[in-house]
């Protein structure tokens, strides 16, 4: 099998805090096959965004500390300095947040900013071809009117039409990992019921990898041909789609499902996880899950469960996975 296109190894990420050292990121081992989809889905602050910013170079504050490896075929990411990382993103790896607003430059129009990719990454390239170029890249991302939407600056678009501008300039940059980190969160659920089905589309389009970050399962599952279930800082679980769908492994990954389901019946209560997710300044002892898991023994406050292949792709870090069903 080809090697991986990333390879990530015992990542740890800590900041320095008024209350002490916040553990954020905790022994990470996560593998972004070639050509491929991967969701990464949790709640609020279990990481997700710090894994991505981990893996663009941006460091969570300057107090962070980052550990471990990010091996982008075969150069560890870790090892770069600002300007090799520079070079990097918008190049390789590229990135859609999830306010398409702070990613835009108010005072640049639209083809200012395709054009500057495509002269970042393409350096030969002439200007009237960048501006075809960006013109075939709006009409990819489904803008009406590509040409008059050129001229537009950031503010006098729509969220939604924001959000496929930012994805033209990902597709220009033609990267081998694109990060979507909650590219919808901020748009209603019509347009990003579109941007989903962009997404979905652009796959076919892209050579590269898509990470995909959201906290709506359902969002992942849809979209992406593996999911990473994370929690606290940690990998909780790993493997194909339609076998995490068919039968999850992990408590947490139950519990989160059981949260969409619920979800998709408009007018029921929404259901949510009881207890709050972990304090990454708290010391941990055993799992981290085990405050919040219905199924906790007494081994689970002991010892740290670690992440466990089960086969077929598949990992979970429960000592208990397998036994309760
Ligand atoms: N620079 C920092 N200093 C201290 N703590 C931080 C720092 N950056 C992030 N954190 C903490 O790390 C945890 C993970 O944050 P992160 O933003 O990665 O979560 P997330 O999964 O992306 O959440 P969301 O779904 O809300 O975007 C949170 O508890 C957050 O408060
Ligand atoms: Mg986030």
């Amino acid at each position: 099998m080809e090697k991986p296109l990333v390879q990530i190894r015992n990542l740890e990420l800590s900041a320095a805090t008024g209350r002490g050292e916040a553990r954020i990121l905790r022994s990470i081992d996560l593998d972004i096959e070639r050509g491929s989809i991967l969701g990464i889905v949790g709640e609020s602050g279990s990481g997700k965004s710090s894994l991505a910013n981990a893996i663009i170079g941006l460091p969570a504050g300057n107090t962070s500390k980052l550990s471990g490896e990010i091996v982008l075929d075969g150069v560890n990411l870790l090892s770069l300095d600002e300007s090799g990382m520079r070079a990097l993103r918008g190049s390789r790896v590229a990135m859609v947040f999830q306010d398409p607003m702070t990613a835009l430059n108010p005072l640049f129009s639209v083809e200012r900013h395709l054009v500057d990719v495509i002269k970042r990454r393409f350096p030969a390239v002439s200007r009237a071809d960048a501006t075809g170029r960006a013109l075939a890249a709006l009409e990819a991302v489904g803008i009406a009117d590509p040409g008059l939407r050129l001229a537009s600056y950031p503010g006098d678009l729509s969220g939604g039409m924001r959000q496929r501008v930012l994805i033209a300039m990902a597709l220009l940059a033609e990267p081998d990992l694109l990060i979507a980190d909650e590219p919808t969160t901020a748009l209603d659920a019509t347009i990003e019921a579109q941007i989903v089905s962009l997404l979905s589309d652009l796959k076919a389009r892209l050579s590269g990898s898509i990470l995909f970050i959201s906290h709506h399962l359902g969002l992942v599952a849809r979209l992406c041909e593996r999911i990473c279930v994370m929690y606290g800082g940690t990998v909780v679980e790993l493997g194909d789609t339609a076998a995490i769908a068919a039968a999850p492994a992990h408590p947490y990954t139950r519990a989160l499902m059981a949260c969409m389901i619920d979800d998709q019946v408009s007018d029921a209560p929404l259901m949510f996880i009881p207890g709050e997710v972990p304090d990454p300044v708290a010391p941990v002892q055993g799992c981290i899950f085990a405050p919040r898991c219905a199924h906790v023994v007494e081994q689970c406050l002991r010892v740290a469960p670690q992440l466990r292949d089960l086969g077929a792709s598949r990992k979970v870090a429960c000592h208990r996975a397998g036994e309760i069903a």
